[in-house]
């Protein structure tokens, strides 16, 4: 089976992990020899409640007994998207009350920059250094990486970059600004968190010249940070608001909210602003809203800082510099690359699933499922330990 995959499976980079799954429960992803594999990274944050949990897979399932797909977006009224949105926009500030379903983070990013400039009529575009926002040519054009996206030039004009957490740089936020597009916590960067009330100075900057601030929570969402979104953390609304990942627990998805003032403007000048045939689809909104249930009506937010707590307690090492990020989206930055990849490789072997950042090679990514016990925790924690101490620099 690996040489099929390797063969007829697209890749995308010349060493793949190749592990071959058998199948996947909580904490746990099982491979075909039947070893099980402890899942420090979630699928990349997205499987919010861990592997198959049971309250998605029966709304998964109840759904797809009873419709899967009938219509293009935003035609028929279907009961899955409509019960999800409310609820959604019942969580979130009143500003934030219509939401426009997508099927993955980047095409999320997409609309929202399509909206920024069609509610101003403005098209620049300003991204942060380092940003992270898809792959797609709008999501690539705002990636503040340049080895990333020099092969895929020319991108989308009039797109301009300045430095996350650096309050000069915020005189760039001029009236000829669409929008400022930022991640709340920045990702593939290496988990850095806006500091001395960074986000608030962009929203004032935003608000006295007009433009829009979108703030990316594909990651940072969904309880991920002990808040469900990151930027409740830092007393800043944005206008624009971009989720994914976590929203269904595994299954593809992302979305864009805003006012219904704002989102009112893709209807027309053109019509059909922006359209999309699997948007909302039932069956993954049947899986957003069992998602979005079981993470606001049970503890899990609030353990999820207990969690980052006892990681930060277990890992302590002279080789891990810091353990940045917040919630279950930490990183352990090493003191080198070569430090970071060892301890990914390694504690593979021996049944920890751990992962790297984008941007960052000293980094190593734990962002568990926000369901993982405590025990589980320590476990992974202790094989992490074991290898480092096993280390010969
Ligand atoms: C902050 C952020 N934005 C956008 C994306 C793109 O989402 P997707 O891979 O679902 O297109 C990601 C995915 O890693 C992300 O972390």
């Amino acid at each position: 089976m690996k040489e099929d995959f390797l063969k007829y499976q697209a890749q995308t980079s010349p060493y793949p992990l190749a592990l071959q799954i058998s199948h996947a429960k909580g904490s746990y992803i099982y491979d075909t020899d039947g070893k099980a594999h402890l899942d420090f990274v979630a699928g990349v944050s997205a499987c919010s409640l861990g592997h198959c949990h049971p309250k998605v897979v029966e709304a998964v399932q109840k759904q797809a007994e009873t419709y899967m797909h009938v219509m293009v977006y935003g035609e028929y009224v279907q009961e899955p998207a409509v019960a999800y949105t409310k609820l959604l926009a019942s969580l979130l500030p009143p500003s934030l009350e219509t939401t426009y379903m997508v099927n993955s983070g980047t095409e999320a990013v997409e609309g929202a920059l399509k909206l920024a400039r069609r509610a101003t009529g403005r098209s620049q575009l300003l991204a942060a250094r380092h940003a992270y926002h898809g792959n797609t040519m709008g999501s690539l054009s705002v990636m503040g990486y340049e080895e990333r996206k020099s092969a895929f030039r020319p991108l989308i004009p009039d797109v301009g970059f300045i430095r996350f957490n650096n309050q000069d740089d915020l005189e760039k936020i001029t009236d000829k600004t669409a929008a400022v597009i930022l991640e709340t916590i920045q990702g593939g960067a290496g988990f850095i968190e806006p500091t001395n009330g960074y986000l608030k100075k962009v929203r004032q900057r935003c608000n006295a010249t007009g433009t829009m601030l979108i703030l990316d929570e594909i990651q940072p969402g969904f309880g991920r940070t002990g808040k469900l979104f990151a930027f409740e953390h830092y007393d800043c609304v944005p206008d624009i608001l971009v989720m994914g990942k976590g929203m269904a627990s595994g299954l593809p998805v992302g979305a864009f909210t805003a006012s219904n003032e704002l989102m009112s403007t893709l209807q027309d000048s053109p019509k059909l602003g922006h359209i999309t045939t699997f948007g909302g689809n039932p069956v993954i909104a049947s899986a957003c809203l069992a998602t979005l249930k079981e993470i606001t009506e049970t503890q899990l937010i609030a353990d999820t800082l207990k969690k980052e707590a006892l990681v930060r307690k277990l890992l302590k090492h002279r080789l891990i510099r810091e353990v940045r990020g917040k919630g279950l989206m930490l990183a352990l930055i090493m003191e080198n690359a070569e430090i970071a990849n060892h301890v990914i490789l390694e504690c593979a072997k021996r049944g920890l699933i751990l992962f790297w950042l984008l941007f960052e090679p000293r980094a190593v990514r734990i962002s568990p499922p926000l369901t993982m016990s405590a025990e589980e925790i320590e476990s992974g924690c202790g094989i992490i330990l074991e290898v480092l101490e096993g280390y010969k620099q």
